[in-house]
């Protein structure tokens, strides 16, 4: 696995070909981007997109919980407030992104083994794999509140349906082969900010609709998580800094 930043071959940039940039240029002023004076977009995919907006169907919708069909069952904390749907929506986000966040801690544990102590130390691997492990756990106790709450954790909700083609990306870059273990560091980088801000969300939410215990209980989520993003902007800032031939920065 290459390790380094590398000079090479690259033919990519316009600066390889300045008449056919020029020709390209020529191209964007017959095929404005910006709306026009009226506000209305002068290109044809535009004015489509809005057509397609307006008319389509939503991402799915929340199966009704408990609450709503009035199945009660045994133990069931009833989900409350006046639009319970979204908790249970924003549950079912939680759930699928931590299901994904394990799927890519797995992929960038690959690339921990095939950078062949090039990149991390045995402590630093075992830290990602108690991560790993961590967002397992998040998965487990999401499903158990949703369940509580009388929600069903197989359902896909459209929060979740969301999440999953947002993630494909990330999914998609840790996977590539091609891809080197400070490049799966920096996609890893990535989830783990987009899982602080929801976790921080979701116990907002939780504790809103009424529910302070399970915005106790999900409090434990949002702390490992936040030693997650800790440690993978640390490191993701050092071997940077050091492939860069520059100081390594202070433990944030
Ligand atoms: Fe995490």
């Amino acid at each position: 696995m290459h390790t380094h930043t590398e000079i090479g071959r690259n033919r990519t940039g316009a600066h390889m070909s300045p008449v056919l940039t020029a020709q390209m240029q020529d191209g964007e002023e017959e095929a404005p981007i910006l709306p026009g004076a009226d506000g209305q977009p002068e290109r044809a995919d535009l004015a489509m997109k809005l057509d397609y907006a307006r008319e389509s169907d939503p991402l799915g919708s929340v199966p009704p919980p408990a609450t709503l069909t009035g199945v009660v069952k045994s133990g069931v904390d009833m989900v409350t407030g006046k639009r319970p749907q979204v908790l249970i929506d924003k549950l079912g986000e939680r759930l699928a992104f931590e299901r994904g966040g394990v799927r890519l801690y797995d992929a960038l544990l690959v690339k921990c083994a095939s950078a062949d102590g090039a990149g991390l130390s045995e402590q630093e691997v075992q830290t990602l794999e108690a991560f790993r492990q961590q967002e397992a756990a998040h998965f487990a106790l999401v499903a158990e509140v949703l369940r509580e709450l009388g929600g069903d954790p197989t359902a896909q909700t459209p929060c979740a349906d969301l999440v999953g083609v947002e993630s494909a990306g990330l999914v998609q870059a840790m996977n590539d082969p091609r891809t080197n273990l400070l490049q799966g560091l920096h996609v890893m980088l990535d989830a783990e900010l987009i899982d602080n801000a929801s976790w921080e969300l979701l116990i907002e939410l939780a504790a809103a609709a009424g529910h302070k215990a399970v915005a106790e209980r999900l409090e434990v989520g949002l702390q490992q998580e936040a030693v997650h993003l800790q440690t993978l902007r640390s490191l993701v800032a050092r071997p940077t800094l050091e492939d860069a031939g520059a100081a390594a920065p202070a433990t944030r």
